[in-house]
C-alpha cells in the first residue's frame, strides 16, 4: 500500500500542472465543468461596471466607458478562461452609442436609418438586407457585438408609442422584413436581439401590463412574425419583453421561451431580458432566459443562493451558461476583431438615402407629382408647417440614434434646387427657435434629451394676407404635418387627429393657393398612423414620408422630383377614425405610469383597465378586420400610388415539392419608369375555423420597369404557411381543398386570381400559454 502511494505521489509530481482550459468552440463543456458557481452566476447576469460582485473582481465604472460609451449592456468577462466582455447596443434604426467621449477629440456618430415602419413599407427584402448590412458594419466597426433590434411587435393599435420601431400589422410582412434585416446585420459576424418577445403592443404600464390573448390569435398574429424570423434567420439573441402574457411575465415563462421558441421553432441562440430590475430570478433561469439585463449584484447573489439551497436547478444554470458561451465564441470581441471606429458613414448615408424613398407612400396625387423643371428651374415653393423645419428623422427613446446630421425638408428641397420663399422660411425658422424656447420653459428638459418624446410645436397662424401674398409669389405650397413618439408613452388620442391649428393653417394655405389654381402638397412626417380624411379633401397630393432618417429631406426631394420612384406601400391600415379600430375598445386611454403599489389596486378594478389589456378583438387586426367586414378605411393596407400604372396578367399557382410557386406577369403600362409591389393574399376553403376573407402569405417587388417593360414575379409559400391554429387540436391545421390566391396591388385591390388545391396537414403543437387573466 505504502509502495502504491509512493508511486502515485511520484507520478503526480511528474505530470505537468494541467494548463488552464481556455474558451473556444470545442472547449465549452470543459469550461462549464471548471467554472465556479460564482463565475457561472456572473455570466448569466448583465455586467454592470462599478458594481462589486461577491467573490469576483470589482471593476470601476470608467472601464465601462473604456469599452463602448453609450452601449446599453455588457456581459461579464472571466479572464482565466479567456472570456471577454461583450457589448450590446440599441437598435433598431441604427447603432445607438454616445457620439462623444471624454478627453477624446474624435466623434462616434452612427447613421440614422429610416424607421422600421418605413423599411417594411418598401416591401423590398433585398434593400432591407442592405440596410442591415450597413447597420451591422457599424456595430462591428464601433466595437460592439449585438444590435438590440429589430423591433418586431405587431402593430395592434395605431397609438402604440413604439410602432415606429416596428414593421407592420401583418405577421408575414413582419417576419420576412425582420429576417432580411437580421440576415443583413448578422452577415457582418455580429448579432441581433429580436425584440420584444412577445405581445408587447403598448407602452402604457409596460412593465406590469398583462396581455390577455387567446392561443389561436397569439400564435397566428403575435408570435408568427417571430416564428418566421427565427426559422429564416436564426437571430443570435432574442429579447423577452417587459409585460405579462396570459398571467405570467414573458421573461420567466418557460412555455414561451423554451417550449415554443426552442422546442417548436428550433431557436438556437440566447434569450436576454429587456432592461428591467430584479424579478423572479429563479423562474427566469428555469424558463431559459439565459441573460438578465442590464443585470445587478442581487441577481447574481440570488442565483448562487438558489443553486446552493436547491431552488435553482444546477442543470438549468449549466444549460444557460453553455448557451452564453456558444454566443460568446461567435462575437467579434472573442475573435479579437480589431475594430476601426471608422465605419464608412458616407457610404451608409447613401444607403439610408436609397432606402428612404422606397418606403415612402404616395397616398394622393392629383396630377401634381413628380414636380418637373420648367426651363431648367424647379418651381418656387412656399414651405409651411413647423415640421418642415423641426423635422422628425426618427422616434425617441432607445430607438433613437446619435446621428451626425439631419437633412430636414427645407434643406433637402434646397439641395435639390428648389427656390423657397425666403420670408416664409425666415418666419418659420424664427418661430422654431421661439417654439423650442417655449417648450423648454414648459418642460424643463427638452433640449438635448433624446429619450423624451419630442413634443409637437403648436402650428403658427401667419394670417390670411401672408398666405395670399405667398400664393401670389410662389408656384406651389408644400405643407408638412409631423408627429413624434417614443418609448415609455403611448400616443394620445389627440395625436391621431389633425388638430385645429394644423387644420386652420392648411385650410388657409389651400384656400389662397387654389384660388390662383396653384397646388398644395402635404408631406406626412410621422412615425405612425394618423387621420388623413381631412387632408385628402384639401390637398392635391399627399406623400407619407414616415420618419425617414438623417437623409430624410433629400429623400423626400428625390421623390417629389421623380428622381426616385415612390414604390412604398402601406404596411399598416390607415383607418378613418380610431373608433373604427376594434382594439381601441381595449387600448389604454390613461397614460399614467403605474407603480407596483398602483398595480395591486388596479388588479382589483373593473375592466377596461390597463392593468390588463384584453385582446378581445381576436383576429380583427388591420386589414383582416377591415377587408373581411367590408368596412371603409382612409387607405387600405398595402396601398401606395406611383407615377405610372401596372397591369397584372397570367396569374398561376403551381405545386413545387412541398411548396407552392405563384407567378404573375407585371407590365408597366404608363409612361414613367417604376417598381411595383405585388401582394399575394390567400382565401382558404370553408373549414372548421372561421378565417379572415384572405391573408397575406407572400409578396414580391419588380425591378425598375421601363414603360412597356414586363417582369414575371415569383412568390413561394408552403402548405404550413396556409395553416390556422386550431385550439381544439392544439395544432397548425391546413384544411384540404381548393384555395384562391389573389394577386393584389393592395388589400382592397385584388387584380388577378388563381386557384390551387392543398392537402390537409396537421402539425401538432404543445398546449401552452392558455388565455389567462391576472388573479384578482
Ligand atoms: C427597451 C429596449 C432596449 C433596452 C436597452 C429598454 O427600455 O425596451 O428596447 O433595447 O431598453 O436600451
Amino acid at each position: 500500500m505504502k509502495k502504491l502511494l509512493t508511486v502515485m505521489m511520484m507520478s503526480a509530481m511528474l505530470l505537468p500542472v494541467s494548463a488552464q482550459v481556455k474558451l473556444w468552440s470545442k472547449t465549452i463543456d470543459k469550461v462549464v465543468k471548471e467554472m465556479t458557481l460564482e463565475e457561472k452566476a456572473s455570466l448569466l447576469v448583465g455586467f454592470k461596471f462599478g458594481e462589486s460582485y461577491t467573490g469576483l473582481p470589482t471593476n470601476s465604472a470608467s472601464q465601462g466607458n473604456a469599452i463602448v460609451p453609450g452601449a446599453a449592456g455588457f456581459t461579464a468577462k472571466i479572464d482565466r478562461f479567456g472570456i471577454p466582455h461583450t457589448v450590446l447596443a440599441d437598435g433598431p434604426a441604427g447603432l445607438r452609442i454616445n457620439p462623444q467621449r471624454d478627453n477624446d477629440p474624435n466623434t462616434y456618430y452612427c447613421t440614422g436609418f429610416p424607421i422600421g415602419t418605413l423599411l417594411a413599407s418598401t416591401w423590398n427584402t433585398d434593400l432591407v438586407y442592405q440596410v442591415g448590412q450597413a447597420m451591422g458594419n457599424e456595430v462591428l466597426e464601433y466595437g460592439c457585438d449585438v444590435l438590440l433590434g429589430p423591433g418586431m411587435n405587431l402593430m395592434r393599435h395605431p397609438l402604440c408609442g413604439r410602432n415606429f420601431e416596428y414593421y407592420s400589422e401583418d405577421p408575414f410582412l413582419v417576419g420576412y422584413t425582420a429576417a432580411a434585416m437580421i440576415n443583413g446585420i448578422q452577415s457582418n459576424g455580429v448579432g441581433v436581439s429580436a425584440k420584444h418577445f412577445a405581445a408587447n403592443n403598448q407602452e402604457t404600464n409596460r412593465l406590469h401590463n398583462n396581455s390577455v390573448i387567446g392561443q389561436r390569435v397569439l400564435r397566428e398574429l403575435y408570435l408568427k412574425g417571430f416564428e418566421i424570423a427565427v426559422r429564416k434567420s436564426q437571430p443570435w439573441t432574442i429579447m423577452s419583453s417587459y409585460n405579462y402574457l396570459n398571467g405570467k411575465w414573458t421573461h420567466e415563462n418557460k412555455e414561451l421561451l423554451t417550449t415554443i421558441l426552442r422546442d417548436e421553432w428550433g431557436f438556437k441562440g440566447i434569450v436576454m431580458t429587456d432592461w428591467t430590475g430584479t424579478r423572479h430570478t429563479a423562474d427566469q433561469v428555469a424558463a431559459g432566459n439565459d441573460l438578465l439585463e442590464p443585470g445587478n449584484a442581487e441577481q447574481i447573489k440570488q442565483i448562487i443562493e438558489g443553486a446552493t439551497n436547491g431552488s435553482i436547478n444546477m442543470n438549468d444554470i449549466d444549460r444557460n451558461v453553455r448557451r452564453i458561451l456558444e454566443y460568446i465564441v461567435k462575437t467579434p470581441h472573442f475573435r479579437g476583431y480589431q475594430f476601426s471606429n471608422k465605419p464608412d458613414l458616407k457610404a451608409h448615408a447613401a444607403i439610408a438615402r436609397k432606402a428612404a424613398p422606397e418606403g415612402m407612400v404616395l397616398l394622393k396625387n392629383d396630377g401634381v407629382l413628380p414636380i418637373r423643371q420648367v426651363q431648367d428651374t424647379l418651381p418656387h415653393v412656399a414651405l409651411f408647417g413647423v415640421s418642415s423645419y423641426h423635422f422628425f428623422a426618427g422616434g425617441t427613446g432607445s430607438g433613437d440614434v446619435h446621428k451626425p446630421y439631419v437633412v430636414d425638408l427645407k434643406e433637402g428641397l434646397a439641395n435639390a434646387g428648389f427656390k423657397m420663399d425666403q420670408i416664409i422660411t425666415d418666419v418659420y425658422e424664427k418661430y422654431k427657435d421661439y417654439g423650442l424656447l417655449e417648450l423648454e420653459a414648459e418642460m424643463g428638459i427638452y433640449r438635448g434629451s433624446s429619450f423624451h418624446p419630442r413634443p409637437r410645436m403648436k402650428e403658427p397662424q401667419l394670417g390670411q394676407n401672408v398666405y395670399r401674398f405667398a400664393a401670389e409669389k410662389n408656384d406651389m405650397a408644400i405643407v408638412t404635418i409631423g408627429r413624434s413618439s417614443g418609448e415609455v408613452e403611448d400616443r394620445k388620442f389627440s395625436d391621431f387627429t389633425i388638430n385645429p391649428d394644423e387644420k386652420a393653417m392648411l385650410a388657409a394655405v389651400c384656400h389662397e393657393f387654389h384660388k390662383l389654381n396653384k397646388k398644395v402638397i402635404v408631406i406626412l412626417n410621422v412615425g405612425g398612423v394618423i387621420e388623413t380624411s381631412l387632408l385628402s379633401e384639401m390637398a392635391d397630393a399627399i406623400l407619407l414620408a414616415w420618419q425617414p432618417g438623417m437623409e430624410g429631406g433629400n429623400a423626400i426631394a428625390d421623390v417629389l422630383t421623380g428622381k426616385t420612384y415612390p414604390s412604398g406601400k402601406l404596411s399598416v391600415t390607415f383607418p378613418v377614425k380610431l373608433e373604427d379600430v376594434p382594439a381601441t375598445k381595449n387600448f389604454p386611454k390613461d397614460y399614467t405610469i403605474w407603480t407596483e403599489r398602483d398595480m395591486s389596486k388596479a388588479r382589483k378594478a373593473t375592466f377596461p383597465c390597463f392593468a390588463e389589456t384584453i385582446y378581445e378583438e381576436d383576429l380583427n387586426v388591420g386589414y383582416r378586420y377591415f377587408q373581411t367586414e367590408n368596412k371603409p378605411v382612409s387607405f387600405p393596407f398595402g396601398f401606395g400610388m406611383g407615377y405610372t400604372t401596372f397591369e397584372y396578367s397570367n396569374a398561376s399557382v403551381k405545386k413545387k415539392g412541398n411548396d407552392y410557386v405563384a407567378t404573375v406577369m407585371v407590365k408597366n403600362t404608363g409612361s414613367y419608369a417604376g417598381k411595383e409591389v405585388v401582394q399575394l393574399y390567400i382565401s382558404a376553403p370553408k373549414g372548421t375555423l372561421k378565417k379572415p376573407a384572405y391573408e397575406l402569405k407572400a409578396y414580391a417587388k419588380t425591378r425598375e420597369l421601363q414603360p412597356g417593360e414586363s417582369q414575371l414575379l415569383e412568390m413561394t409559400f408552403s402548405n404550413y404557411d396556409l395553416a390556422s391554429y386550431d385550439e381544439i387540436q392544439q395544432a397548425w391545421v391546413t384544411d384540404g381543398g381548393q384555395y384562391t390566391a389573389h394577386f393584389a396591388a393592395s388589400a382592397a385591390d385584388l387584380r388577378q386570381h388563381a386557384t390551387f388545391n392543398a392537402k390537409q396537414q396537421v402539425v401538432k403543437c404543445h398546449n401552452v400559454l392558455p388565455y389567462r387573466r391576472l388573479p384578482r
